[in-house]
């Protein structure tokens, strides 16, 4: 493969999300040559489709502080979140949401000019004493301020973008070393390796494995699946979080500010059923409970509508004044997709996928660690990740909703800084392992090749459906099991599947295909992970272990690809520089 083109970078940052935006910011800055790869244009990156909000805090409207934002964090994570991490992330969260500001980010206003605060779901003041309003919006398009704010932070500090390139594979040489990648570019379909002395992956996470999502097209466990087929084992994949307000039956976010703004659920009986599932929170309770409470009041008979098979969300009562300017996106979409005004009428409502806790094992500093052979975990030299993808642990089994946006920026900066650092004692590039550029390039001319077979949307169709039905909301070991079955047939059957377009330009179906696989590695990841815990905890809810068992499972999973193999390690229960935690019996 001697004739592919060949790029070289001190950097190579792969997604133009948050993640990737903020720790490419943080190289470029500090005079690295560092490029962007991302298989959509930059602003397109899925962190734009973030609704409500980024926590910190402030203390803007209430006397605020980190070591609450921390208490909630761990609670949140039903104790599964690494501690020191997540001492970290709350402490760094209100210093870098004013830089986010500097950068240009619209906040919505207090009327004094400070940012406004809203209440979240699992946010507390005083250890659980009373709700806090810790998170800072733009309007309901938080997200989108952000991205945009980075990418034009990092035109103007001349970081490189690769914008409609796909990353096939990452390249590692046989010490284990990261070198860069193999990509394509869309347009053209040709070939392109960029060298880099340190690689991030910002790939974001992989709820389009389920068929109701939030999440866009692009979601599809790229990184995850690329760190897998490195050798490299995905971390808690078990959890992946069910937002309770997806528009019913399509899965479009409504964000968890509609009820941090006064809005409540009802059932068919007008109830405000929350009351009896979390007394104290009530409708800001953790997004776990409060999305096994709709699916269990659906399931008692009490859901609305002809199918009885959602519940509703209720804002009208906050007045057109105040959901136009506090929730102007979601009135669009909620008119736009369901047909319901909220301004007039509640909008129908049901639990949708939403986020990967689980991902890429990293520490605090962005690196990746991964167990050497049967050896300790030790971090793998000049290859970093950040936010959805990773799993660095701050979200443990259930992230609290504001939590991803300031993961991504506070890990992005940190990974951003320690690959500075990594450059200092790696100056020159590393001699490219032409093996591993054979074995990507396989990847991909296998598709190019195969003449007969099943279509890959038919694939990605059952896929969706299968990890719906036998690795959703509510779990049980014969449906796992069965899931695990069903999701090994699938991957079989995908090494028969077919392009039925051969062409290189803007050959769209070839991408899907290359991202149908990644979603199945990661499908796989996630039921024998799910298959294996037997406990509940945060967003993995069994009906046949229904308690959390800390005795047992007080720790992380490790998943391998090679023989689907898991491992456990301990979770990080130690914070930086305060007392831990110890974990209690957790109650909204
Ligand atoms: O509901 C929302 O606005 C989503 C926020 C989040 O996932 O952090």
């Amino acid at each position: 493969m001697k004739n592919i083109p060949r790029r070289r970078f001190d950097c190579l940052v792969i997604g133009a999300g948050g993640g990737g935006l903020r720790a490419a910011l943080q190289l470029a800055q500090g005079e690295a040559h560092v490029a962007v790869v991302s298989k959509v244009f930059p602003t397109r990156s899925h962190t734009v489709a973030a609704q409500g909000g980024i926590n910190a805090a402030l203390g803007n409207t209430q006397p605020d502080n980190w070591h609450f934002h921390m208490y909630d964090t761990v609670k949140g994570s039903d104790y599964l979140g690494d501690q020191d991490a997540i001492e970290y992330m709350c402490r760094a969260a209100a210093n870098l949401v004013i830089e986010l500001e500097h950068y240009g980010v619209p906040f919505s206003r207090l009327e004094n000019g400070r940012i406004y605060q809203r209440a979240f779901g699992g946010q507390s003041l005083n250890y659980g004493a009373e709700q806090a309003m810790r998170t800072c919006p733009a309007a309901d398009r938080t997200g989108h301020a952000m991205l945009h704010a980075l990418y034009q932070q990092n035109l103007k500090a001349r970081t490189h973008f690769f914008d409609e390139f796909f990353v096939v594979d990452l390249l590692m040489d046989k010490d284990g070393y990261a070198l860069g990648a193999i990509v394509i570019e869309i347009e053209t379909g040709e070939p392109l390796i960029i060298e880099a002395k340190t690689t991030l992956v910002a790939t974001g996470g992989v709820a389009r494995l389920y068929r109701t999502t939030t999440n866009a097209m692009i979601n599809t466990g790229d990184g995850m699946a690329m760190a897998l087929r490195a050798g490299i084992p995905l971390q808690d994949m078990e959890f992946v979080q069910f937002h309770p307000t997806g528009i019913a039956g399509i899965g479009i976010l409504i964000t968890e500010a509609a009820r941090g703004e006064g809005g409540y659920l009802i059932n068919a009986e007008g109830e405000r059923f929350m009351e009896r599932y979390a007394p104290h929170a009530k409708d800001l309770a953790s997004r776990d409970v409060v999305s096994r409470s709709i699916y269990e009041e659906v399931h008692a008979g009490r859901g609305c509508g002809p199918k009885k098979d959602h519940v509703l969300l209720k804002l009208d009562h906050l007045g057109a004044e105040t959901i136009n300017k506090r929730l102007p996106g979601i009135r669009e979409s909620a008119i736009r997709f369901a047909h319901a005004d909220p301004v007039e009428k509640p909008i129908p409502v049901y639990p949708t996928a939403h986020y990967t806790m689980g991902g890429i094992p990293t520490n605090r500093f962005g690196q990746v660690v991964a167990p050497v052979h049967t050896g300790p975990e030790e971090a793998v030299p000049g290859l970093y990740a950040v936010g959805e993808c990773a799993c660095v642990s701050v979200h443990g089994a259930n992230r609290l909703g504001g939590n991803s946006l300031l993961d991504i920026i506070v890990f992005g900066r940190a990974a951003g800084n320690h690959m500075l650092e990594y450059l200092k004692e790696n100056r020159s590039h590393r001699p490219m392992a032409e093996a591993a550029v054979d074995r990507a390039m396989a990847r991909l001319t296998r598709w190019d090749k195969q003449g007969e077979g099943e279509s890959v949307d038919k694939l990605c169709d059952e896929l969706r459906l299968t990890m719906e039905d036998y690795c959703g909301v509510f779990r049980k070991q014969d449906l796992l099991d069965e899931g695990i079955k069903k999701v090994t047939k699938l991957v079989e059957r995908l090494q028969h599947a077919t392009l039925r377009d051969h062409s290189r330009i803007f050959n769209t179906a070839r991408i899907e295909a290359l991202e149908l696989e990644n979603l199945m590695d990661i499908a796989l990841a996630t039921v024998h992970s799910a298959a294996a815990r037997h406990e509940s905890r945060g967003a993995h809810s069994r009906l046949d272990y229904p308690k959390r068992d800390d005795r047992n499972w007080l720790k992380h999973t490790l998943y391998s690809r090679e023989g689907n193999k898991l491992d456990y390690k301990p979770v990080r229960m130690k914070p930086l520089t305060v007392e831990p935690f110890p974990p209690k019996e957790r109650v909204y």
